[in-house]
């Protein structure tokens, strides 16, 4: 017997505003078309003047609990994907938790930029299988339009707000893939890619700094990084992508999500695509692109999902479910 990680709830948050892609024409020379066809970007949404990172977390969060019939009492730990927290510190997570009205657990951020999910769920399902905790809250948010250039076309017009959450519950397995919950993960980063993707700014350079990246270079890592990942997770779990029932990845770029697909041999019916409504949305997009998978009916229970991410460090991962 052993002890696995179980998905029991999804939940997420979009903010009010949504922009179409039409709306940076005013501002700046760019159109429609051209970022509907390099990225398949059409809308994001963007956090209202005031809205954090931690409030948008703590609505997916009571989501995602109330998914799972659950009270915030019944939950033992928070891991929180971001890199655009409300605060240098406290954390994001402990604001939530405060925000949920726990007292009890205990709640961090892990910040792996646009992997960072990835990051979290392999960080709580080690929580889960070391027996720390029994019940955690997962989430993925970020404010991303915080740290834009909006002068700079190659990057604001890509990325959008947002939040997801899932709930992970410990349930006895028999260590094989016909088991429910996280099956296997695989997590990679390499620092030497450094100046690709970054923010030019930070607590020990006295600025926030916005997003600077090198978008063509980071896609060419992106693909093939990303298969490889994917790959290794399925084969870490005992699977191959002939078991994949959904992909679901970071929702960057239409054609970094259509490529790795390919590469992996999975066809795009069996792909969860958000990125047309939401953009970029960073360590927010996986969590989601699941909850809103869920709800479109097409993940359901006894699935393999393989997620799969990658962002500025270069950091990147995948991890293996079965639903
Ligand atoms: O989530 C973290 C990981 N990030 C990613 O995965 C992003 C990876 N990269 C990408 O998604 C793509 O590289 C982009 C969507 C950022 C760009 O697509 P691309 O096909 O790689 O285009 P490019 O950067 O090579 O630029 C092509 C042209 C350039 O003009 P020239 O030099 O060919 O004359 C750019 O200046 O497109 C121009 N361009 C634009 N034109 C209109 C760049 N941004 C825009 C824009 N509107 N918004």
């Amino acid at each position: 017997m052993v002890v696995r990680a179980v998905v029991t709830g999804t939940g997420h948050y979009l903010p009010e505003r949504v922009v179409e892609n039409a709306e940076f024409e005013k501002t700046l020379d760019t159109n429609d078309e051209w970022i509907r066809a390099r990225s398949g970007i059409e809308r994001r949404h963007f956090a209202a003047e005031g809205e954090t990172t931690s409030q948008m977390a703590t609505c997916a969060a009571r989501n995602a609990l109330k998914d799972a019939g659950l009270q915030p009492s019944d939950i033992d730990a928070i891991v929180l994907a971001t890199s655009t927290a409300d605060f240098t510190f406290p954390s994001a997570a402990t604001m939530v938790q405060a925000e949920l009205g726990m007292e009890n657990g205990f709640a961090f951020d892990v910040q792996a930029v646009c992997a960072g999910f990835a990051y979290a769920l392999a960080n709580a399902n080690a929580l889960i299988i070391s027996g720390q905790a029994r019940r955690v809250l997962v989430i993925g948010a970020e404010t991303f339009s915080r740290i834009m250039d909006w002068t700079d076309r190659s990057t604001c017009v890509l990325f959008g707000d947002g939040a997801g959450a899932l709930v992970l519950e410990a349930q006895d397995g028999q260590g094989t893939p016909a088991d429910r919950g996280i099956l296997s993960t695989d997590l990679n980063s390499d620092g030497r890619y450094r100046d690709l993707l970054y923010v030019d700014g930070g607590v020990s350079t006295q600025s926030t700094g916005v997003l600077r990246m090198q978008g063509n270079k980071v896609f060419r890592h992106a693909v093939e990084k990303l298969a490889k990942t994917a790959e290794k997770a399925l084969e870490k779990a005992g699977l191959t992508p002939a078991d994949v029932d959904w992909i679901v990845p970071h929702q960057a770029n239409i054609r970094i999500i259509q490529g790795t697909a390919q590469k992996m041999g999975v066809p795009m019916e069996k792909v969860v695509v958000t990125v047309q409504d939401h953009g970029n949305t960073s360590a927010a997009s996986i969590p989601l692109a699941l909850s809103v998978g869920r709800e479109r009916g097409q993940i359901k229970q006894g699935d393999i999902v393989v997620t799969e991410a990658i962002g500025g460090g270069l950091a990147w991962g995948a991890v293996v479910i079965r639903w």
